[in-house]
Order: C-alpha cells, then structure tokens, then sequence
C-alpha cells in the first residue's frame, strides 16, 4: 500500500506543473473564438476610421431621425435646449461579410468609437455649453455594411425670442444641422422617408407645450463652388408658453385696476374717497410695471404690448387725478362764475347735451358747513348756492366729458394692447 501510494503522489506532482506550463504556452491567437467574437475581430482587423466609401468620390447617405423626448427653454438666457435620441443610418462598405460563413450571423452590436461615425454639428449650437459633435454609443451593424446608431444627445442652441403677445407668445426655435468639415457630396445628410420626426415618447418641458416640429433640407449650393453643396437639416420647434401663472399674476389684475381707474371716475369728488381710489390705482401700475419686468428678458427685441397698456393706462390714471385736483377746487370756488360758463352750463343742459352730462354731484357742502351757512343771512345764502351749483354744473360737464373720452380710450387700449389666447 504505501509505496503505491508514493507512486500515485508522484505521478500527481509530476503531472500537474506539466499541465500549468500547456495552459499558459497556449497560443492566445488560436483560442477559440464564439462566432459574434470571430466576426468581430476579422471585420475590424485592418479597419480605418477614415470616411467609408471604396472611391472618394462616393457619397456617404447619412438618414436621421429624431426621437424627441424632453425640450426646456430658457427665454431669459434665450437657450433652447432639446434631448433626444438621434437615429442614423449609413452604409460601410468596409464592414460587410457573408452570414453563412459566420453561422449566419446576420446582426453585430458594436462600439461607436471602433468605426467611423458621422459628425453632426448644430451650426446655431450655443457654444458655452456645446460638448462636441461625435457621439458614444453601441450601435448595430447589419451583413450588408448598414450601421445604426442611436446615441442620446442634448443639443442647446440660441433662439431669439419674440414677446409681443407676452405671456399667450408662441416662439419658433430653429436648429440647423450638417456637417462641419464635409461637403454634400462626401456626407449627404437627410432624413428618413417616413417619421423624420418622432414624439412618441415626448415630455413638455416647464412653462412650455410643444405645438409642432417641422423639418426641411436646405441643398446649400452657392455660387460660388458650382461643384459641391454644404447641405443643412432644419427642424423649426414651434412652443406655446404656459400662461396660466402669469395670466394670474399680471394680466387679468391688470383688468382690475383699470376698472378700479374708470368705476373712481364716476365718484363725487365732495370727500377724498375718489382720491384715494385713483392714487391706490396708479401705484398699483407701478407694482405690475415692475412684476412684469422680473419676468421677461429685458433686452428683447420687441416689448410686450401688456407693459405698453400698463404704461398708457398710467398716464390715463395720472389725468384723472389732476381732474379729480380740478374738480375739488371748482366746487370750493366762491367767487361767481363767469358769464361764459353760465351761458355754456345752460345751452348743454337745455340742448341734446345734457343726456351725456351723467355725474351728479351732490351740491350741498359736507354737513358742518350747512349749519354754519344756516347762521347766515337768507339772501347771501341764495347767493352762494347759485355761485356753487353754477360751478358744481361745470364739474359734472367736465367730468362727464373726460369720462366719455378715457373710456373710449380705454377700449381702444384693451383691443389693441390686451394680449389674448387664440
Ligand atoms: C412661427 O412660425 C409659424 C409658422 O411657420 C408662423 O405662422 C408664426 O408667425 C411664427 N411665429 C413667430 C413668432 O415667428
Ligand atoms: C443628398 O440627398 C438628397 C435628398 O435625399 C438628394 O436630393 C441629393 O441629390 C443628395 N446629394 C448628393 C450629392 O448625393
Ligand atoms: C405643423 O405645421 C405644418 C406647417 O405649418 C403643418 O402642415 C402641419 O399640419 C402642422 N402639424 C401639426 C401636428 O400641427
Ligand atoms: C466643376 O466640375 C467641372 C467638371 O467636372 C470642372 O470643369 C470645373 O472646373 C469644376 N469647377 C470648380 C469650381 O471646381
């Protein structure tokens, strides 16, 4: 037993480190590959990321489709800002092989950065936050040389805004694509025949609703090299601001002071109260004047008319104030009115006028006044009151008439400059 056993230690001894040194003087290049590995290493042994077309000449078609998933824009900043899944498609003519040798493979996954990939730029990209244009990916290579390659990009680029019907404004955003280093006749991009655009899986951004993407191929030839063309892919974004939130803020308050400004003018202007009104009104111009130039870009091209109706019905607010200033002194005037105005008095209230003169004003002073004067003699107190009803009669004729004229500014105002929601 025991020099058997001895025998079968060595033989082990022996025999083992003999297997070690097979395993490691293996021949890595003849370890057996699967199939994908195979096809794999031979498509990419003498591969050159250079363009992939057997004669120069030869145009690489590069078709793309985009996959929008989420947009944000920044009008402040004026950066528009799309993530989507870009999908391109383009032959190799160096990364074709035959299925049945390769037990009919027909469909290989492969690295981005192992073969060449077209490089599209955004030519309106903004450059502070640009990347770069090539892209890091798998994509999926067909027998016939077709490469596939879906990366997932956000692009930014600038887009002027345009607020004149602030907040209902709808902006148009323009990309423009293509390529920064080849001519159309090197890399012709285009789009896929059917679904350029795909919104499937689309998210609006906060503040905006995405109404409508449009694409266009612009050829590029210019006159002045009649041989090559510098085609661009143009997707024009067409958004819609959420203007709940300063609708609510701005606009519809702005409605309410100017109620405010045309209900004081009816007012009698015998206590402050009338006063008060249009004062309270004229700094609540000035509180959404200012409310609304926190929220838009102050270097906009065009000024939203909502801030030309505040600014107009201030002025107006400003006018009925000093009418108001004006009235109160005419009814305190104690010298008798001149005969210019009696006579004018009489012809509008006798004549078709005086269905247009609608304010009354009370005519009699505040009550401390009426026992005072009821001291005094009956005469001078006749007196008086035709000296103030003569005056009090003009006030109503004024007031009415710059009433008639502010409301009718007013509506012309809130026609032209109220922005509104189509
Ligand atoms: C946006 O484009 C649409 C359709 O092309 C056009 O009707 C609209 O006026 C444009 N809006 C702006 C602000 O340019
Ligand atoms: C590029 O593609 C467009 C549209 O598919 C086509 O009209 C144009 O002739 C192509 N250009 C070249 C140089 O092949
Ligand atoms: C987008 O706009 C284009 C051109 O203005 C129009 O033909 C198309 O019907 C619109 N699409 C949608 C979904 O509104
Ligand atoms: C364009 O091509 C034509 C013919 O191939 C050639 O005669 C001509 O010189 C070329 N023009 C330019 C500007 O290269």
């Amino acid at each position: 037993m025991e020099p058997h056993r001895a025998v079968l230690l060595l033989i082990l001894v022996s025999f083992v480190p003999r297997t070690i040194i097979a395993d490691c003087s293996a021949d890595r290049g003849d370890v057996e590959m699967h199939q994908e590995a195979k096809l794999h290493h031979d498509i990419l042994q003498s591969y050159n990321t250079y363009r992939p077309v057997k004669d120069h000449k030869t145009t690489v078609t590069v078709k793309i489709r985009f996959a929008l998933k989420y947009i944000s824009f920044d009008p402040l900043e004026e950066i528009f800002t799309v993530h989507s899944w870009v999908a391109m498609t383009w032959k190799d003519e160096y990364l074709n092989w035959d299925p049945t040798c390769y037990d009919n493979i027909k469909e290989l996954q492969i690295e981005s950065h192992e073969i060449w990939t077209p490089r599209m730029s955004l030519f309106n990209a903004d450059a502070s936050m640009y990347p770069s244009d090539s892209i890091y990916t798998t994509c999926l290579l067909d027998s016939d040389g077709t490469v596939t390659c879906v990366p997932q990009v956000a692009h930014s680029g600038i887009c002027r805004s345009s607020l004149r019907s602030w907040p209902y404004d709808i902006q148009n955003c323009t990309f423009y694509f293509g390529s920064w280093m080849h001519t159309g006749e090197q890399v012709n991009f285009t789009f896929y025949k059917n679904k350029p655009v795909v919104l499937d899986d689309y998210q609006n951004g906060p503040g905006w609703k995405l109404l409508n993407v449009t694409n266009d191929r612009l050829p590029g030839s210019y006159s002045c090299c009649p041989n090559s063309t510098y085609p661009m892919l143009k997707y024009t974004f067409m958004l819609k601001r959420e203007a709940g939130g300063p609708a609510a803020i701005v606009v519809i308050p702005s409605v309410v002071i100017v109620l405010l400004t045309v209900i004081s003018l009816l007012l009698d202007v015998k206590d402050c109260t009338r006063l008060f009104l249009l004062c309270f009104s004229l700094f609540s111009h000035f509180t959404f004047l200012s409310e609304i130039g926190y929220d838009i870009p102050k270097h906009s091209s065009d000024t939203p008319i909502i801030l030309l109706f505040l600014r107009d019905s201030m002025v107006i607010t400003l006018v009925g104030i000093l009418l108001t200033l004006l009235l109160m002194s005419l009814r305190k005037r104690i010298l008798p009115a001149p005969l210019w105005v009696v006579s004018m008095n009489r012809m509008i209230t006798s004549g078709p006028g005086k269905y247009a003169v609608f304010t009354e004003f009370d005519p009699s002073e505040s009550t401390d006044v009426k026992v005072l004067t009821e001291d005094s003699s009956s005469g001078n107190l006749d007196d008086k009151a035709r000296i103030t009803a003569d005056w009090i009669q003009l006030a109503n004729i004024l007031n009415s008439f710059v009433f008639i004229v502010i409301f009718i500014i007013y509506f012309i105002l809130i026609c032209v400059y109220i922005p509104k929601d189509d």
